[in-house]
Parts: C-alpha cells; sequence; structure tokens
C-alpha cells in the first residue's frame, strides 16, 4: 500500500464522517418520534405570573383534536408541572417562563432546547409520534440545586 491509497483511506474517512455529522444535525430527532417544528418568544411580567391566566395554573391544554399547549414554569429548581403528559401522535407547543432566574427546558436526547428567561414566554411546538418518556433538564446554571432540575415528558398512547 503506497501513500497515494491511505490518503484516499483518510479522504473517503473524513467523508463518511462529515456526511454522518450533517445527518445527525438535519435528522437528530428522526427515529425518536419526535420533531421540533417551531420555536418563537413573547413577554410576560414575572410578577404577574401568578394572576396569569396559563401560567398562575401551568399544565396540558387541548386546543384542537391533535393539538395541545403545555404551559410550564421552569423555576428553582423544579418545573411546574413537573410531569408532562400528552397523548402519542400529537402536536404540543410548550410555553414555558420563569418566574426567577434563567433556566433552560430540554429534552434529554433530543434537539428540543430553548433557554427560559425571566419576562419572557419561550414557546416551542413539538410532534410527538410514539408512546414514550422524556427527562426534562434544565442546562442553565440556575443555582444550588440546579443539578437537581428535572421533570418529565411523558408520552402516553
Ligand atoms: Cu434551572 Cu439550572
Amino acid at each position: 500500500m503506497n501513500i497515494h491509497t491511505y490518503e484516499k483511506l483518510w479522504l473517503v474517512a473524513a467523508m463518511v464522517l462529515i456526511v454522518g455529522f450533517i445527518a445527525t444535525i438535519t435528522y437528530g430527532s428522526v427515529g425518536l418520534g419526535i420533531a421540533m417544528v417551531d420555536d418563537s418568544e413573547d413577554t410576560l411580567d414575572p410578577n404577574e405570573i401568578n394572576d396569569h391566566e396559563q401560567f398562575g395554573d401551568p399544565g396540558v391544554v387541548q386546543v384542537g383534536e391533535n393539538e395541545y399547549e403545555a404551559y410550564v414554569r421552569a423555576q428553582t429548581w423544579t418545573y411546574n408541572p413537573n410531569t408532562i403528559e400528552v397523548p402519542e401522535n400529537s402536536e404540543v407547543t410548550f410555553y414555558v417562563t420563569s418566574p426567577d432566574v434563567i433556566h433552560s427546558f430540554s429534552l434529554v436526547g433530543t434537539n428540543v432546547n430553548t433557554m427560559v428567561i425571566p419576562g419572557e414566554v419561550s414557546s416551542m411546538t413539538v410532534e410527538f409520534d410514539e408512546p414514550r418518556e422524556y427527562g426534562v433538564v434544565c442546562n442553565e446554571y440556575c443555582g444550588q440545586y440546579h443539578h437537581d432540575m428535572e421533570g418529565t415528558v411523558e408520552v402516553v398512547p
């Protein structure tokens, strides 16, 4: 085997890696039965969160045949509600806000991930195909028990 052959091998290996990375980024969520459709932001006064129609009593609301809205408060050091239950084959728009400091709302093993900033409402629309449990974690350091800040999204049949 001469050097030329080695170079060719490395080139092929590099190409395979690059294609693999791109596929991971593009189709990162495929196979998990989940797809992020949209994300955006809105504002909300953190002092009025308790009186807010949805965030005062957060939870899941059905808004269409297979469409749901999930209102979530990310706060030190938990998510309210802590378990978010949605049916399979549903399209769920998450609205997440914080009454205190910056958190994140991140579904483990997926590309569903948003920063949660006091005064802002982060929203993301996600399609859930199959029954499955997703862990929710906070990726923004938010104080002493940041590492304990966890929740669950349960996609049920
Ligand atoms: Cu909330 Cu880290």
